[in-house]
């Protein structure tokens, strides 16, 4: 007889696109860490990381961009086959590429989370020193400055980073999961 492992029994993808330094990364852990403890696995998959190793050999072209996502997503996909919630942060600036996400899973597993903050919000953050340096023109095609950002049009939440606290943030985004019956 097999033991009964505790297991997630829904996966979906929440998927975190906004500005860099808009808090993509700070909410998709602080999720995880809600999701723990009602005893929810989850995985995070994170521009930082992802672009240090399956991504490593991609910049920030638009090709590029478009092409780290596409990998992403594919790798989100099968996350969530595998019976994973699966957390994703990513800029994803461009519609294409976020369309592109939720078409290869189901409608009702893909939860498009825009996280808006307004640029200059993000950039007096600067939490990596990187808009100063873009403003400085020592990094090219930074999203906002010189790389467009294209504000998400029926994204599944908005999450306003300037006027809500990450945990209120992180509690409107479980009451949705909540009442649409993901958890
Ligand atoms: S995306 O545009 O392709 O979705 P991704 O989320 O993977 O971007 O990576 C964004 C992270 O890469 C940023 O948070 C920042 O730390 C770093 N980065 C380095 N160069 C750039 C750039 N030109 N534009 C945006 N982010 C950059």
């Amino acid at each position: 007889m097999r033991l009964k492992s505790k297991v997630n029994n829904k996966s979906f993808i929440v998927w975190f696109t906004g500005l860099s330094g808009s808090g993509k990364s700070t909410l998709g852990e602080k999720l995880k860490i809600e999701l723990e403890k009602n005893c929810l696995n989850s995985f995070i998959l994170d521009g930082d990381n992802v672009r240090k190793g399956l991504c490593s050999d991609l910049g920030f072209s638009d090709e590029c961009r478009v092409e780290n996502i596409r990998r992403i997503s594919e790798v989100a996909k099968l996350f969530l086959d595998s019976g994973q919630i699966t957390i994703c942060s990513f800029i994803s600036p461009f519609k294409v590429e976020r369309e592109f996400a939720r078409n290869l899973v189901d409608k009702n597993k893909f939860i498009e989370v825009f996280v808006n903050c307004p640029l200059k919000e993000c950039e007096n953050r600067d939490v990596k020193g990187l808009y100063k340096k873009a403003r400085n023109g020592e990094i090219k095609k930074f999203t906002g400055i010189d790389s467009e950002y294209q504000i998400p049009e029926n994204p599944e939440m908005e999450i306003k980073t300037n006027e809500l606290t990450v945990t209120e943030s992180v509690e409107k985004i479980l009451n949705y999961l909540r009442i649409n019956k993901f958890l």
